[in-house]
């Protein structure tokens, strides 16, 4: 198992290399994205590479290689949306709903997404507030953040959703009231182009101001069901004549019905139960559209039951339930052609019930608690539920045997049947689909806020929606061969109607990733338009799709001949992509070896020279060495390992072994060691010499004993750092770094400045290390254009979106730097980025600029730690966003220097003698070790000897 995984990591390893080579349109949005999934469970693994607009990455859209969409909508997802979704700008469409493991806080830095377009987050785990800055996204034409956890009030700034569509808040926390236009800001009632206000199913209280509507609104649907609103129903309603469905149920709305819903001609539900509306019973005699009306528990004024109930031509549903009628029923309230239900329960009906003339789509008559005395119907055979129980009726003698006193519902039973074919016996986790066929399907449920019909057992409904949603799948090309339908389920306190969805791959038993993000964006983004009388609808998948090929169930096939084919085709990959790479090597070897020369002059006798770095044959250092052993290894990275060894000379040597998957061009290595082998500075790692032999790249620098400032701020390496030698280990790097920029020649630009490149030598001065990534500066443009590398948190951004790198990019990494030094943090700790951590809490006015929790407790323990405040404030000026801003290496080393000063060292004399304890971490002794050693400096930057190219 564990040479497999190394064979797999390999293999990604190279993958890894040939990708990032192929995409030469490196892509900026490629950090962002790392970064903001970087802690993500369940990512494709098919995100490999460096380009994510290769075309290969699953859930993700690129145009003109910039990131537009990222759809990873029921893929298991577990993380937490941090502020890098700020940084993909170019994104249109944003779809991670149905990941339940997707959790936190959604990041004010999403307001930056200025072009997107469509935000769904449909059932994710988010809560707290909605940020404010949403609002800036204008945009924005769908925004779904139902069914999280999400708390606080409605932002005013969805006001300036000038473009929105869909606008879906329901079931979560919401609270307070609904945010309207006034001195202080935007509201909602500014949105004329939205045709959703789905706000259901939260906290949300007050009144609902008249100024919401008017008659420029579009709105179709009207949902507030399920809250704590209170005060009357606006009358301005009835300006909002587009409206095709209200849901003003389960609050405490009191006041009259509004007479102008009147003209609300298209209206196809109204739902006002479970409040305190009182009054009369609102006339709806011109609502012709009708087709579910529900009233119930409402204190209306007491009345007969009104003649629109047997007028409206395409009603369905009748729920009047609990709101004072009286008197007699009119028979043709069951005549009526299109009637489904009529629930009159817990009124003072009277007189005699007459059914004999219904329709055939009658399924329901509930009239339980009325005042019944009599009851009349055609024949003894009949087919609909009638509901007498609690009338006098039911009371008489023998009449509790008869079947309409006892309590009856609509039977909810509908399972898709096959498609005449008889279903397989399936595995376990497999399903006979509606074709016949086992697979595994993907699953969810559809729900219904606003129901129109009632009666169950038409399967007319159901087969509507399935041809429906097959039809929609297959005119969008997706692999779909059939859907089916099961367990419906009507919720009667929350009016929502589910339904269990599957649907079934077409082309092979299981889909991949790209098939279960479509379909659901078909289902979660409306594409697929529900039958009136579904609409509106939600989508939610149920459970994690199982993407796996080695889960199947078909596992008749011996386990071990799998693993075999598995490895085999993973030999046979590695292979091909040795071969690719050997090929490639070869052209560049071919073309331009720079060692060719040398190789011959070395067979010949004489070593190769490179001014100031000696040549060492592999035998050399094999020997120096002792061939290698892993024990003598004293780091370990991407590149290969290192290795301590003692020259005869008795000089201490640390040797950098390139693996061979991390070889470099035989160009780059040339490169590396002309630029080692140039530069001296006392805060550089010094480059001894190197190796070329036998097909091995090594490199032998200076061995610096103390291990990297990272491993000394996270307690790795035991040496302990009190503030005012961080103060100069600070000014140590910052030198080596001045010097690199201004005084060698051409001037470097390290490019990977970070805590685990500044080692620390004996006397605890950093040496920064590790040129791997550098490029020599092109003094005529003044800027390299050239493939972001880096490292993820010391990044420059300026660097990434324009490719140019410039020394203010080694600033912004050194700028980081120096935050880790006061925090002792890594840049990037739980999806929290050290820089805006410190500004998110950072206050001027406060002591230590109010960084206490921030802030290495190992220098708190200090007690005052002189100069942090201006440490801290330089750092900041280092990572400021825009280059130009930021000051020079050699401002930097000014700074720092005052700074030392400040603390009462001079650090141009550095005489003081401190003792400073570090601790050795295997044995928890603490050593104290006179570090002070009296060499001074002449200048800001030591005399350097720069050879002569
Ligand atoms: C409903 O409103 C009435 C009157 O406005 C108020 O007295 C009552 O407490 C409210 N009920 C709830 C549950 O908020
Ligand atoms: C209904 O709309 C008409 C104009 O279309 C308006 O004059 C009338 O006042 C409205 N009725 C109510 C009750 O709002
Ligand atoms: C039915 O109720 C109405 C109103 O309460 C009443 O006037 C009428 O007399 C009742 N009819 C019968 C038969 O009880
Ligand atoms: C009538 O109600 C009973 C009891 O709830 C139920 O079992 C039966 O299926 C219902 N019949 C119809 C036609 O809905
Ligand atoms: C995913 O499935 C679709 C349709 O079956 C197919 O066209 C596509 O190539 C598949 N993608 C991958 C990465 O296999």
């Amino acid at each position: 198992m564990d040479q497999r995984n190394t064979m797999v990591l390999l293999l990604l390893l190279l993958l890894f290399q040939v990708l990032f080579i192929a995409a030469q349109n490196s892509n900026q949005d490629f950090t962002a994205l790392s970064s903001l999934t970087e802690f993500w469970e369940n990512k494709p693994p098919n995100w490999v590479g460096t380009d994510p607009c290769g075309g290969s990455w699953d859930g993700i859209g690129c145009t003109k290689s910039r990131v537009t969409a990222i759809q990873l909508s029921s893929m298991n997802l577990k993380g937490s949306l941090t502020d890098d979704i700020g940084r993909l700008t170019e994104l249109r469409t944003l779809d991670l709903s149905f990941n339940k493991g997707m959790s936190g806080r959604i990041p004010a830095e999403i307001g930056n997404l200025r072009n997107l377009q469509t935000l769904s987050l449909v059932g994710c785990d988010f809560f707290g507030p909605i940020p404010d800055s949403l609002g800036a996204l204008n945009q924005l034409t769908f925004l779904a953040l139902n069914l999280n956890r999400l708390s606080g009030p409605i932002p005013r700034t969805f006001g300036n959703l000038s473009n929105v569509d869909w606008l879906d808040i329901s079931e979560n926390q919401i609270e307070g009231p609904i945010p309207i236009s006034d001195e202080q800001g935007p509201g909602l009632d500014m949105l004329l182009k939205t045709e959703h206000f789905h706000f259901g199913g939260n906290l949300l209280s007050g009144q609902v101001q008249p100024k919401l509507f008017s008659s420029n609104m579009i709105l179709k649907h009207l949902l507030l069901d399920n809250n704590n609103l209170s005060g009357s129903i606006p009358d301005t309603i009835g300006l909002v004549k587009t409206l095709t469905a209200i849901r003003y149920d389960h609050n405490n709305m009191t006041g009259e019905v509004p007479s102008s819903i009147r003209n609300l001609t298209k209206l196809t539900d109204l739902n006002l139960g479970n409040n305190n509306l009182n009054g009369s019973m609102p006339d709806l005699t011109e609502l012709n559209s009708l087709a579910t009306v529900d009233l119930s528990n409402n204190s209306f004024n007491s009345s007969s039951i009104p003649s629109w109930a047997s007028s409206l031509p395409y009603l369905t549903t009748l729920t009047l339930e609990n709101t004072g009628l009286q008197g007699k029923i009119p028979t043709s309230l069951f005549s009526q052609p299109n009637i489904e239900t009529v629930i009159l329960r817990n009124n003072q009906l009277n007189g005699t019930l007459d059914v004999s003339n219904y329709t055939p789509n009658l399924a329901l008559v509930d009239l339980g608690a009325n005042k019944i005395t009599d009851f009349v119907q055609k024949s003894q055979k009949i087919t609909l539920n009638i509901t007498l129980v609690g009338n006098p009726i039911c009371l008489e003698t023998g009449a509790g045997s008869q079947s309409y006193c006892i309590n009856s519902q609509n039977s909810i039973t509908y399972s898709t049947v096959p498609n005449n074919c008889i279903p397989p016996p399936c595995s376990s986790d497999m399903v006979s689909s509606p074709n016949c066929k086992c697979a595994f399907p993907y699953t969810g449920v559809l729900t219904s806020r606003v129901l129109g019909f009632s009666n169950f057992g038409n399967i007319s409904y159901f087969k509507d929606l399935e041809h429906g949603l097959l039809a929609t799948f297959q005119s969008h090309g997706l692999p779909v061969d059939s859907v089916s339908l099961n367990n419906p389920f009507w919720n009667s306190s929350s009016g929502y109607f589910r339904l269990d969805l599957k649907v079934f791959p077409s082309q092979s038993d299981r889909f991949n990733r790209t098939g279960v993000v479509s379909i659901s964006f078909v289902l979660s983004n409306q594409i697929y338009e529900a039958p009136e009388f579904f609409n509106p609808y939600y989508f939610s998948s149920s459970s994690s799709y199982d993407f796996s090929a080695e889960a199947s169930s078909s596992s008749k096939i011996n386990k071990g001949i799998i693993a075999g084919a598995v490895a085999a085709g993973v030999v046979i990959l590695v292979l091909s992509i040795f071969v690719i790479f050997v090929i490639r090597q070869k052209k560049i070897t071919k073309a331009f070896d720079p060692f060719a020369n040398w190789e011959q002059n070395n067979s010949s006798g004489s070593a190769p020279h490179i001014k100031g770095a000696r040549w060492f044959s592999f035998e050399e250092l094999k020997k120096y060495t002792n061939n290698f052993p892993d024990a003598n290894a004293i780091g370990v990275g991407g590149y290969g390992k290192v290795y301590q060894a003692v020259l005869p000379s008795g000089e201490l040597v640390a040797i950098k072994r390139a693996s061979q998957e991390s070889m470099q061009g035989a160009v780059e290595f040339k490169t590396e060691i002309e630029l080692l082998s140039r530069v001296h500075h006392k805060n550089l790692v010094g480059l001894v010499g190197f190796c070329y032999d036998k097909g091995e790249q090594m490199l032998v620098y200076e061995y610096v004993p103390n291990g990297t400032i990272m491993d000394s701020l996270s307690g790795k390496s035991g040496i302990r750092m009190n503030w005012i030698r961080r103060l100069k280990v600070a000014v140590g790097a910052a030198r080596g770094l001045a010097y690199l920029h201004e005084l060698a020649d051409p001037p470097i630009i390290h490019r990977d400045i970070k805590s685990s490149n500044i080692l620390l030598d004996d006397h605890l001065n950093a040496k920064v290390a590790d040129f791997g990534l550098s490029k020599l500066k092109d003094s005529d443009r003044g800027h390299i254009t050239t493939q972001v590398k880096g490292t993820l948190g010391y990044m420059d951004p300026e660097y990434y979106m324009t490719q140019q790198l410039t020394e203010k990019s080694d600033v912004y990494s050194f700028g980081v730097t120096m935050l880790e030094l006061v925090t002792a943090r890594k840049p990037i700790e739980q999806g929290k980025f050290i820089v805006r951590e410190v500004l998110g809490i950072m206050d001027r006015s406060k002591e230590l600029y109010n960084l206490h929790a921030l802030i290495d407790p190992m220098i708190k323990q200090e007690g005052n730690p002189k100069g942090l405040e201006k440490f801290v404030d330089l750092a900041l000026k280092c990572v400021n966003d825009h280059a130009e801003d930021r000051p020079t290496m050699a401002d930097v080393v000014k700074e720092i220097e005052n700074i030392l000063q400040l603390a009462g060292f001079n650090p141009n004399a550095e005489s003081t003698s401190t003792s400073e304890a570090y601790e050795n971490a295997s044995g928890g002794k603490i050593f104290h070790l006179d570090i002070d050693k009296d060499f001074s400096y002449t200048s800001v930057f030591p005399p350097v000897k720069v050879e002569p190219q």
